[in-house]
């Protein structure tokens, strides 16, 4: 069904919407937007993207009506050594949101990957863009089946809940959700952040995994996350690592 972005716009009148039928990718979009001085919390999202955007270089599959595929300019004034301390803190709210909305166990895997089912249902890209943040949420809400190299690790709201999800109400959820946690991060900073990732992943302590860092690949026990939210990883010959990027996943 197609999104009705009007409806959204009740629920939440402040906030500057911008819905397309397709695009490129909505990063692109919203950096335009942010040159052009948008307020901040502006969001534009497509009903599909033609070259949507994933963490690594990688492409984000992003089939018509079968997702969420949208970004948020945020203007808000972080270090730049804080920037994964705020993907975190909108990982959490989007684990939280979606967890309210679908009633679905949901966990989170470093840096800011939802999973459900122990598959992936929602990527988030930062990128700083025009003196704003720029972040990409794309949730698959409605693919039944995932293609080629995404089954498996990939599902959606739908295929793991069995029941139908309301892109809106989900999308007024999430919007809402990244606002308080950026309250949160403003009032009490980045160690509380810290602690609800901590609270919210299994994967942050005493979890065995391979992290894949292009040309190399570490294994090892996970032991928390440090003062600035990087990954520690004890390795398998006894080295403790910080992991400042990479893909992680159980081995
Ligand atoms: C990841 O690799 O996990 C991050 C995926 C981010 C995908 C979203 S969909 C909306 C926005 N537009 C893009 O092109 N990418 C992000």
């Amino acid at each position: 069904m197609a999104f009705d972005v009007e409806y959204v716009s009740t629920l939440m009148p402040e906030r500057l919407i911008f819905w397309m039928e397709s695009t490129d990718s909505t990063m692109a979009d919203a950096a335009r937007l942010a040159a052009g001085g948008c307020p901040s919390g502006t969001v534009v999202g497509a009903e599909e993207q033609t070259a949507g955007q994933g963490r690594l270089g990688r492409k984000w599959h992003s089939p018509k009506e079968a997702g969420l595929y949208f970004s948020v300019v945020l203007r808000v004034a972080l270090p730049p050594e804080q920037l994964p301390i705020l993907t975190m803190s909108v990982g959490v709210a989007v684990a939280e949101a979606i967890a309210n909305s679908t009633g679905l166990v949901v966990d989170l895997r470093w840096p800011n990957d939802v999973l459900v089912q122990e598959r992936k249902v929602c990527g988030i890209l930062v990128q700083q863009q025009h003196q704003a943040l720029v972040c990409g949420i794309g949730v698959n809400v409605a693919d039944l089946s995932m293609p080629g190299e995404l089954a498996g690790i990939a599902t959606s709201l739908e295929a793991a809940g069995g029941s139908a999800v309301s892109r809106e109400k989900l999308l007024a959820e999430i919007l809402a959700a990244v606002d308080r946690h950026l309250d949160l991060l403003r009032q009490q900073g980045k160690d509380a952040v810290i602690r609800a990732f901590q609270q919210a992943s299994s994967f942050t302590a005493g979890r065995r995994v391979v992290v894949d860092q292009g040309e190399r690949q570490l294994r090892g026990i996970t032991d928390g996350l440090d003062e600035n939210g990087f990954l520690i990883l004890w390795q398998d010959d006894g080295t403790r690592t910080v992991i400042f990027a990479g893909g992680v996943r159980p081995e």
